[in-house]
């Protein structure tokens, strides 16, 4: 099977099984059941063909279509990180499939590190930007031309009328919103001190282990990007104390309610 065969197959699975989307919605750590779906159908990743499933704790295996605000809207309860050893055409194919199912508009979400130091736990940023510190492109290889061109621009890949729109949505709901940029970093190991000093001189206000490649991958087929950071801890040094998973999960946990709330708020007003 081609590639293109492979995101057509997984595809024409997810439709039969739950339906086609306008909205894709993507679930960080901690955040997996945050938003619930009206009248939602789900489907295991292991029932959807060449899917790889979640290893990461905090991250569930399902992919839920539904409505949500009005619209329709198709949501991963778990997502693909480099850290688990999965290839990068796996961590693109889910992008590429929410693009075959009709979906315009991306919101991409995950849990970071703060490395700002006017950031809070359980702060929302709205990432304005990105850098890729990973070392990895998810386009690197032949490039489809049937999904995007072989260079494409990056040049904003946060869609501006997204960036406002949940800038007043955040107002009009009385949820502070941080901003700013999102350094990848493959993980699993979290950041070291001094990696945090350099990702702070190079310009990030937070850090983290996913994001970029499915933001690279919606940009290159076309799909506008909102991204939202969860920020669970302050980054590597910053407090005299080790991070953990258990506080990422946490600090998720506590902030869910506001996160579902301005995301349903965003969706409901998105214009596509
Ligand atoms: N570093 C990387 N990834 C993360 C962090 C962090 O401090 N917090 C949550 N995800």
């Amino acid at each position: 099977m081609t590639y293109l065969e492979s995101i057509d197959t997984a595809a024409a699975a997810i439709r039969s099984a739950c339906g086609e989307a306008e909205i894709g919605l993507i679930l960080g750590s901690g955040l997996a059941q945050s938003i619930a779906l009206e009248n939602a159908r789900t489907i295991a990743y292991d029932k959807i063909p060449g899917f790889p499933v979640s290893t990461a704790p905090g991250h569930q295996s399902e992919w839920v279509c539904g409505e949500l605000g009005g619209k329709r809207v198709c949501l991963m309860r778990g997502r693909f990180h480099l850290y688990e050893g999965y290839p990068m055409e796996k961590i693109a194919l889910p992008v590429r499939v929410m693009k075959r199912l009709g979906v315009k508009a991306l919101i991409v979400t995950n849990a970071g590190g703060g490395v700002n130091a006017g950031f809070t736990p359980g702060d929302l940023m709205l990432i304005t930007d990105t850098i890729n510190f990973s070392g990895i492109n998810p386009l690197i290889g032949p490039n489809e031309d049937a999904l995007g061109p072989r260079f494409p621009d990056m040049s904003k890949q946060i869609d501006r009328d997204f960036l406002r729109l949940a800038h007043t949505v955040g107002e009009e709901m009385g949820i502070a919103l941080q901003e700013g940029v999102y350094m990848w970093f493959s993980g699993p190991s979290f950041e070291t001190p001094a990696e945090i000093r350099m990702a702070r001189t190079l310009g990030a206000d937070a850090v983290g282990m996913s994001t970029v490649p499915e933001i690279i991958t919606a940009r290159h087929c076309g799909i506008r990007v909102l991204g939202i950071s969860c920020i669970t801890n302050l980054a590597a040094g910053m407090l005299d104390q080790p991070l953990t998973h258990e506080e990422v999960l946490e600090t998720g946990a506590r902030v869910k309610e506001a996160f579902a709330k301005l995301v349903c708020g965003i969706v409901r007003k998105m214009e596509l």
